[in-house]
């Protein structure tokens, strides 16, 4: 997958192909179509490598005069929120109006043909950029899927072993993340010192805490691992009953703020509402990837259905992950032995289900999570130490629950662009 597309007027095309030979010998993969190889239907391709890189670079000179291309590569850039670096060739003064207004409020480089190296400063831009964190949203609109127990229990393993600096989102007002890991007395804590989920939505910026309740205590990793805790008073924003001025205020605050924190933290995971309300939007938008759990059951596919209608209809309305690469469907729950009893093909018929499905169909994890008990929530436990967890799912598998999970975590982690360090 390209990670950097290149956009250029033909006029630059010698200092786009420095650039891309440049990336290359940097190891960064890019997408660049030759000038000549632009033409009519071809801007269909284009948007499409533009969805799929995480930056688009535009070179800007005088000579950006190619105002249809480069024009339509930075308008679906923009919709899409990718991250733009302009690198300014010549005079920027003398760069036309339509493009400096685009990349007039953006950090510009310059393009020096007499510098033995014209592109260093952008390969460091690029470095910084990669080195921020990335956010999965845990999406499904059906409850009891396990979007919970997997927020708690991939994050847990992957921190684990590769010690990734990790942040857990409670986004969802009856907060059973926050539950899972503290007790009843701390939670109450939490809120009276202000220190929620709210806080993340609130207008003035002094109310923000700088620190977050830890979860060292149930992964052997080191790097830091950190809740921001759930609150009922989110229920106020599912209802809508704020004004559309206050919201779009509110989902602003959010992403702004969660933007900031990809500078702290390596991965950061937001445990949703079951619905598709405000909240969702607002973690959407903020995400570059989504995590989807599904059950295997009955009624399973109504949920995806569901989902595919709101992820159809967010990206009419504004920003929504690439498909498939931006979403991860895991089958959590197989082999389930009672289920079994009644309907023994249910497994494989919900994984044929998602795969003949239009928006879903190559989504799926190819590694599916078991019922287990160590995966039941308790009321009385915090039942998510993988670590803890030294059991066979299976009595004759070979891979223990703790490896499923890290599997599982990694495949969906990569995909979105998650680091290996800390
Ligand atoms: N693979 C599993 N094996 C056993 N129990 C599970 C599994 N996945 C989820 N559960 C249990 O099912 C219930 C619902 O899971 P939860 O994560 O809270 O769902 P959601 O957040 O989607 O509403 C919880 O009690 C949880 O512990
Ligand atoms: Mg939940």
């Amino acid at each position: 997958m390209a990670t950097v597309f290149i956009s250029y007027a033909s006029a630059d095309e010698g200092v786009a192909r420095g650039l891309k030979a440049f990336l290359d010998g940097e190891g960064v993969s890019t997408y660049f179509a030759p000038a000549h190889a632009r033409s009519g239907q071809f801007v269909a391709a284009l948007a499409n490598e533009v969805m799929k890189a995480r930056v688009v670079i535009v070179v800007a000179s005088a000579a950006t005069t190619d105002q249809t291309w480069v024009d339509e590569e930075l308008t679906f850039a923009r919709t899409h929120h990718k991250e733009i670096i302009p690198i300014v060739v010549g005079d920027y003064a003398s760069i036309p109006a339509w493009l400096s207004f685009i990349i007039g409020p953006l950090q510009r480089y310059y393009y020096d043909s007499k510098s033995e190296q014209p592109f260093q400063r952008i390969g460091e831009a690029l470095r910084l950029l990669k080195n921020r964190g990335r956010v999965i949203s845990v999406l499904n609109m059906k409850g009891g899927v396990g979007k919970t127990i997997l927020t708690a229990n991939l994050s847990t393993a992957v921190h684990a072993r590769d010690d990734l600096s990790t942040l857990l989102v409670d986004f969802d007002p009856q907060h059973n993340l926050t539950q899972l890991f503290f007790s009843l007395v701390r939670k109450e804590e939490f809120w009276e010192k202000k220190l929620s989920v709210a806080s993340l939505l609130a207008e003035e910026d002094h109310a923000f805490p700088t620190e977050f309740p830890s979860l060292l205590s149930v992964s052997s990793g080191a790097a830091s691992f950190e809740l921001i805790p759930g609150t009922d008073q989110l229920l106020e924003f599912t209802l809508g009953l704020q004004d559309p001025i206050a919201l779009e205020r509110a989902k602003a605050a959010f992403k702004q703020r969660l933007g900031a924190l990809r500078d702290r933290y390596r991965l950061i995971l937001i445990d949703l509402n079951p619905a598709a309300t405000f909240l969702t939007r607002c973690a959407l938008e903020s995400s570059d990837h989504v995590i989807v759990p599904v059950r295997p059951e009955q009624f399973s596919g109504v949920g995806l259905n569901l989902l595919a209608k709101l992820i159809n209809y967010q990206r009419k309305s504004g920003f929504v992950p690439d498909m498939p690469g931006g979403f991860t469907t895991i089958l959590n729950g197989v082999g389930d032995n009672q289920v079994a009893v009644a309907d023994a093909g249910l497994d494989d018929r919900v994984r044929q289900n998602i795969a003949e499905s239009l928006t879903l169909g190559r989504t799926l994890c190819p590694i599916s999570l078991p019922k287990n008990r160590f995966l039941r929530a308790t009321a009385t436990s915090i039942p998510l130490n993988p670590l803890g967890v030294t059991a066979w799912y299976r009595p004759h598998s070979p891979t223990t629950l703790k490896e499923l999970l890290y599997n599982a975590g990694r495949f969906a982690f990569d995909r979105a662009g998650v680091l290996h360090a800390p």
